[in-house]
């Protein structure tokens, strides 16, 4: 890693674990237990109910503003000292790294903080909080935060990006992820066979495990600090 210009890192859920996020099914609890998650995360829930919808998200970013990055997100960031470049490509909504201080940030699925509209896109600043149901773009569609709904693309300029930086970087470091969930989880392969070092940081044994050239096995708040520290270590 020391030696490398480029460090390209594919965060999942994982990566915010310890800042207290739950992911989409572990925030469904109490009343949000008996929806089904295409009632909540889907164009088709959103215009069948859109108050509903509204009011899960409002409930999901209040929880997200509340949250601090942690040991790991902040490590990813203190990565960017001592290698040129260092791409974050991240599946979360929940703009965490960017408050760690990561600089250059491809978010693959939106930022639960960003609205737009749902006909055209318009991207909408300052929605009040607590509103209990979407107010209006000026064209006159409803608005909807900014995410990657279940049966949605992911942002073609996004995507396109992910893809081409991680065949440029001579390390890809994957923390956090589950690598079911299509496109990210081929990021890993691709890097691979553009003959990056691969390395990966989880708990568990993953489907990205068997093609890592390192298996670190372990909380990324925990790995990703003791990572830097061995990094500055070291004399290049
Ligand atoms: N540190 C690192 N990894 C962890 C930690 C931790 N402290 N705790 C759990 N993990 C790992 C789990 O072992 C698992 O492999 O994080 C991964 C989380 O997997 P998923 O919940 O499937 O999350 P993700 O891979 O981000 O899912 C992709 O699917 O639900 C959709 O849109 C959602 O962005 C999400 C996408």
């Amino acid at each position: 890693m020391r030696q490398a210009r480029k460090l390209a890192v594919l965060t999942g859920a994982g990566v915010s674990r310890e800042s207290g996020i739950p992911t989409f099914r572990d925030a469904q609890t109490g009343l949000w237990a008996s929806y089904d998650p295409a009632r909540l995360a889907t164009p088709q829930g959103f215009l069948a109910d859109p108050p509903l919808v509204w009011r899960w998200y409002d409930m999901r970013r209040a929880i997200v503003l509340d949250a601090q990055p942690n040991p790991g997100h902040l490590a990813l960031s203190e990565m960017e000292e001592m290698i040129p470049s260092v791409v974050i490509i991240t599946q979360n909504i929940d703009g965490l790294h960017a408050r760690a201080g990561s600089r250059d940030i491809i978010e693959l699925h939106g930022n639960i903080a960003r609205y737009k509209c749902f006909e055209n896109e318009h991207p909408q600043a300052d929605v009040q909080p607590g509103l209990g149901e979407p107010p209006r773009c000026s064209c006159g569609s409803l608005l909807r935060p900014d995410v990657v709904w279940f049966g949605e693309n992911l942002p073609p300029a996004a995507l396109e990006r992910a893809f081409s930086e991680i065949r440029s970087a001579q390390v890809a470091l994957v923390v956090g992820t589950s690598g079911l969930v299509q496109p990210a989880a081929s990021l890993p392969f691709i890097a691979r066979h553009h003959g990056a070092y691969l390395v990966e940081v989880n708990p568990e044994e993953t489907a990205t495990t068997i093609i890592a050239d390192c298996f670190l096995q372990g909380r990324s708040g925990e790995i990703l600090p003791r990572i830097v520290e061995a990094m500055r270590d070291l004399k290049v």
